[in-house]
């Protein structure tokens, strides 16, 4: 599957699931959070591994560290809610948080990254570069990629 095409479709999935997990109560709304920080954190894993490296370029390096920061903040927020009871008056505001986040991050990925990004990959490294990235996110969501984040909030990554 075409890279750019997937890391959309999972953009529109993730807002989705926080319209969800926002709309749910208590343990209902633990349990969807779960998953998509699963997703979330899966997602900003390949990027990091797979995509961010490949689309590197002059034209793309501002927009690729200015992604990374905004990756950190996710992360942070998602290692707080991990470790907030979601009975605690202040999980809804930091979901709500996560969310708005996610979704600024998604607009300047579309929005500045990936048009520049298309401009430096042929359709078939597009295609390729999209199978790799679905092979390795199945791997890591097989083990509660969420769990990362803890171990991913002093620092931005860096850009490989
Ligand atoms: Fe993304
Ligand atoms: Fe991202």
């Amino acid at each position: 599957m075409n890279a750019i095409s997937m890391l959309i479709q999972q953009h529109r999935q993730m807002e989705e699931m926080f319209e969800a997990a926002l709309k749910a109560e208590g343990k209902e709304r633990a349990k969807l959070f779960a998953v998509v920080a699963d997703a979330l954190m899966s997602h900003v894993s390949i990027e990091e591994e797979h995509f961010y490296p490949v689309v590197r370029a002059k034209r793309t390096e501002d927009v690729l560290l200015e992604s990374l920061e905004e990756h950190l903040s996710l992360k942070r927020v998602v290692a707080d809610l991990l470790d907030l009871d979601v009975a605690d008056p202040r999980y809804e505001s930091k979901l709500h948080v996560l969310k708005e986040q996610a979704e600024h991050h998604h607009e300047e990925e579309e929005e500045k990254l990936f048009p520049r990004s298309k401009k430096l990959l042929a359709d078939d490294e597009l295609d390729e570069l999209g199978d790799v990235m679905e092979e390795a996110q199945t791997k890591l969501l097989a083990a509660q990629p969420r769990e990362l984040a803890r171990a991913q909030t002093a620092a931005a990554a860096e850009l490989k």
